[in-house]
């Protein structure tokens, strides 16, 4: 298993308030696989991804990515999973104003031990003629693809997506879950989505339902759907 998480818990305190946030968390995911995680507002889905990629932790419980307990780390070592392995997409692009859209990427490939082309990339995500744009010259998908591409230019083992298309309009979602699914699929890029939307659950291999810090329900699609045949 590529993801392989058991009996994960997680709480917050504010004040003498505690709220547990994820109460005993299991879920795998196979190496090339995408998975989605669906589930009301407040249930967990951005807290359980953040401990994924390294940007938080659990409390207990066991978090194993491509063989590595990754709640183990050092400071260094988990530094080095987020910048190696892990590329972070979001529901607000989180671009640099100031950069151009290829110095966006470069930000990101410069700081990778073997990063793809950029020129590859930007092709990838059809944004080859927008290098020298500004992000506010592009439309939120173009901004969206962007994103992508910085999140793949360091060819992470894991693409961690929350929420990509939840700031975009129908067409430009089909097309970023389109462009999502070539990422996969020309890359083997294992990816883990969230989402809202019920009816992106057709394209993953496997979909997992959060309610209130728990999974209530882990599903796998023998069939997968094309993302441009996925309506709603
Ligand atoms: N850093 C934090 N400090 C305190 N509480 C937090 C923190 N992060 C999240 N929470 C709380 O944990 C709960 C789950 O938050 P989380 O962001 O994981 O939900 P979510 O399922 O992603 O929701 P949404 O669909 O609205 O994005 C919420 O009640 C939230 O207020
Ligand atoms: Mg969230």
């Amino acid at each position: 298993m590529f993801i392989d998480i058991s009996s994960l818990k997680k709480s917050y305190s504010s004040g003498l308030v505690k709220t547990e946030v994820l109460k005993g968390i299991g879920m795998k995911l196979e190496k090339g696989e995408i998975g989605v995680i669906l589930g009301p507002s407040g249930s967990g889905k951005s807290t359980l991804m953040n401990i994924i990629g390294g940007i938080d932790s659990g409390d207990s419980g066991k978090v194993v990515v491509d063989g590595v307990e990754i709640n183990n780390l050092s400071s260094d070592l988990l530094t080095e999973y987020r910048r190696e392995d892990i590329g972070f997409i979001f529901q607000f692009y989180n671009l640099v104003p100031n950069l151009t859209v290829g110095e966006n990427i470069e930000v990101v490939s410069n700081i990778s031990k073997s990063p793809l082309n950029i020129d590859e990339v930007l092709a990838a995500v059809g944004l080859q003629d927008k290098k020298r744009r500004f992000p506010r010259e592009l439309s939120g998908g173009e901004q969206q693809r962007v994103s992508i591409a910085r999140a793949i230019v360091k060819n992470p083992k894991l693409l961690l997506c929350d929420e990509p298309t939840g700031a975009l309009d129908y067409q430009t979602s089909r097309s970023i879950l389109r462009l999502l699914q070539q990422v996969n699929k020309k890359y083997g890029t294992t990816i883990l989505m969230i989402t809202h939307n019920a009816a992106i659950a057709a394209m993953a291999n496997r979909v997992f339902k959060v309610r209130s810090g728990e999974i209530v329900e882990a599903t796998v699609n023998e069939v997968t759907v094309p993302a441009e045949r996925i309506e709603w």
